[in-house]
């Protein structure tokens, strides 16, 4: 068995982990990353409209109205000296992209362009048409592809990560499969860090890619690192009726109307003054509300464009034209795209301070695997790829300062011997007439029903009977194909075991929670309760596999908490 050893670990290939990468190549460390896709192909390259520059030139604003607004959108559960911290270093990660070559939109005078986003009171969001992140993630990638880079870095390219190795009471790196031969290995590192992103596809409907099962959170909790704030789950206002496909807040942003049946703007009568701009939560809300009291169409409402005049929809929303005409023959300079609330993003995560670390020595996370938490209960749009830049090069430059001092440790073979023995008890299983993918639908359909938009006792205690069952439905499941080859039969069925702890996570949290604050809205306790509830959930699993559920106060820097009007 052969086995590898680098000063650092970087788990997951989208933008939180290049970043990071690169910034501790930058430092001189010996770095790997191990992916279980190509790097492209990261979920990152799916943020379509923008990022948050605060501080860069007018347009950016100033990083006090950004961290503000970021605050305010949160509903004050967001960390202040975090937030401080993404609204004063984000723009010079905005302005570094820019220099490594990523294409922003620019006015007519040259200047960059900003469109305006959800929750922000002005325009101030940098953006490449509708393909904002993957943009982002190509240029970053060019940059860990410079030969002088990349000959030094170590690539696990379709390796998946099936556990974390803990020695001595301190991460040690992972265990991870090759998936092209099969084969098991230690990979020993000094510092990990998990940038494996979110968890989507816990829910169906959508707007996240298949990959993103939440292997990294569940594996970080499995290891003994805490996990915050998994009640906040974010719901987009505008997905793509039948696939879920992500329509961007951009669209919103440059001028489009959200309307009822009956063609209102309904938006008026929930948030006046930011109307179709308000909060994503509140707009998701809003939405559902209208679908509920029957004022929608087929379970949708619509995104209108038309007035927005077929010059700037194909200049500025290339993307989204294109997809509104492949995926659902709408063509959206003439007609109204139906469209629904559809699950985006976790603001919850593996608890991390400001520099990525968690309290797990040797562990640590950025980007939406982690919760620092700069997005508490509600994420403002746009502030997600400036999360990964800003804490990916946070977590590596305070990564690689400490291991210098770091000597490897010596990890017993058990380690592996755990995980082939597992991955053997999966083959083993005969099939019983059960499948992972209808497991996983279950899953995800039940999600959305009862641990959605709007959360009551009674469905989120038959959530917990659901997931019950369906972990009994899950051990019991064979898989058809026995070989080691490119076996994505069983990495489906291992990603759906960490889907099943998040789905976990996510419902107890939901249920403790007794409060309405953020994305997190319960029919028996529709208000905030600052009081009680000024504070996040945190789960961690114990050496005895049994759980304990704290909580940590919320750091408040300069913004105290107000009632939240939009
Ligand atoms: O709507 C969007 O383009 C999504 C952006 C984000 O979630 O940050």
């Amino acid at each position: 068995m052969a086995v590898y050893e680098h000063d650092v670990l970087v788990v997951g290939g989208g933008l939180a982990g290049m970043r990071a990468a690169i910034a501790a190549q930058q430092l001189g460390a010996d770095v790997a990353m191990v992916s279980k896709v190509h790097p492209v192909r990261s979920h990152s390259n799916a943020a379509q409209g923008g990022i948050n520059g605060p501080g860069v030139g007018e347009d950016g604003g100033p990083w006090e109205e950004h961290a503000y607004e970021t605050t305010k959108a949160s509903d004050y559960l967001g960390d202040q000296d975090a937030i401080t911290i993404l609204a004063q270093e984000g723009g010079r990660e905005v302005l570094q992209a820019e220099h490594w070559g990523v294409v922003f939109s620019r006015k007519p005078d040259g200047h960059l362009a900003v469109r305006r986003f959800g929750g922000m009171g002005k325009a101030r969001t940098f953006f490449v048409g509708a393909i904002t992140g993957q943009a982002i993630l190509h240029v970053l990638y060019e940059q860990l592809m410079h030969p002088a880079r990349f000959q030094a870095m170590r690539m696990y390219e379709e390796w998946f990560v099936t556990s974390l190795i803990v020695v001595d009471g301190q991460c040690r790196g992972c265990v991870a499969l090759n998936i092209r031969t099969g084969e098991l290995h230690a990979i020993t590192a000094k510092a990990t860090i998990i940038c494996t992103g979110g968890l989507g596809r816990v829910y169906e409907p959508s707007t996240n890619a298949l990959i993103c099962t939440g292997d990294g959170i569940a594996q970080a909790y499995r290891a003994g690192a805490p996990i915050m704030d998994m009640e906040m789950v974010q719901i987009h206002p505008t997905s793509l009726k039948g696939s879920g496909v992500l329509i961007t807040e951009g669209a919103r942003g440059e001028g489009a109307y959200l309307l009822n049946k009956d063609g209102e703007r309904f938006m008026t009568k929930y948030a006046p003054n930011m109307m179709e701009l308000a909060s994503r939560d509140v707009v998701t809300r809003a939405e559902q509300t209208e679908i509920d009291e029957g004022r929608g169409v087929d379970g949708c409402v619509f995104l209108d464009l038309r007035h927005l005049g077929e010059q700037l929809i194909k200049e500025r929303l290339e993307e989204i034209y294109e997809i509104a005409r492949d995926l659902v023959n709408v063509d959206l300079t003439k007609e109204l795209l139906p469209i629904l609330p559809g699950v985006h993003y976790i603001m919850g995560g593996i608890k991390t301070d400001i520099d990525g670390l968690t309290p797990l020595p040797g562990l640590y996370s950025a980007g939406e695997a982690a919760c620092v938490s700069v997005h508490g209960a509600n994420r403002v749009g746009a502030n997600s790829l400036l999360d990964t830049l800003v804490f990916g090069r946070r977590a590596a430059e305070h990564a690689v300062p400490w291991l210098r001092d770091q000597k490897f440790a010596r990890v017993p073979d058990s380690v592996v011997e755990d995980d082939r023995r597992m991955i053997r008890g999966i083959l083993d299983r005969s099939q019983n007439g059960d499948r992972v993918a209808k497991i996983r639908r279950d899953m995800g359909t039940s999600m959305s029903a009862n641990v959605g938009i709007f959360r009551s006792p009674d469905k989120l205690n038959q959530q917990v009977q659901n997931l019950t069952e369906l972990r009994a439905r899950y051990d019991a499941v064979g898989i058809d194909d026995k070989g080691c080859v490119f076996n994505t039969d069983l990495l489906f069925h291992i990603e759906l075991g960490c889907m099943l702890d998040c789905a976990e996570m996510i419902t107890r949290s939901a249920i403790e929670r007794t409060e309405s604050r953020g994305a997190h809205t319960r029919l028996d306790y529709p208000e905030r309760n600052d009081a009680e509830w000024l504070k996040h959930i945190v789960l961690t699993r114990q050496q005895d596999g049994s759980e304990k559920m704290s909580y940590l106060p919320v750091t408040i820097t300069e913004w105290q908490p107000q009632e939240r009007k939009y």
